[in-house]
């Protein structure tokens, strides 16, 4: 399974295994990762699902809806242009190692 890297506020890293398909938020939140909210459940609804993707990754993702860029203008931690929301990223293959920042806030 693809490995996605949370960092947290502190600095400490969990490296979580995360399967195909599902969500990075889907992954968080199934291992425990408490900065992510995601109050909606990962209906791009809330924005408490933010993560800041790493500066040099961040082009491996697809691009973002306009939901999710607007959802995005409404974070409790400054929005960045790495900003992301964790349950609009589809794991894959291709994202395998991928590092995300978690903000100090959600709410
Ligand atoms: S979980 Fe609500 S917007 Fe991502």
């Amino acid at each position: 399974m693809p490995q996605v890297i949370f960092v947290h506020p502190d600095g400490r890293q969990d490296a979580i295994e995360i399967a195909v398909g599902a969500s990075v938020m889907q992954g968080a939140t199934q291992h425990g990762i408490e900065e992510i909210l995601a109050e909606c459940g990962g209906n791009a609804m809330c924005a408490t699902c933010h993560v800041y993707v790493d500066d040099e990754q961040i082009g491996r993702l697809v691009p973002m809806s306009e939901n999710e860029d607007a959802l995005l203008d409404g974070t409790a931690a400054e929005r960045q242009p790495t900003s992301r929301l964790a349950c609009q990223i589809e794991v894959t293959p291709a994202l395998d190692g991928l590092l995300v920042r978690l903000p100090d806030r959600q709410t």
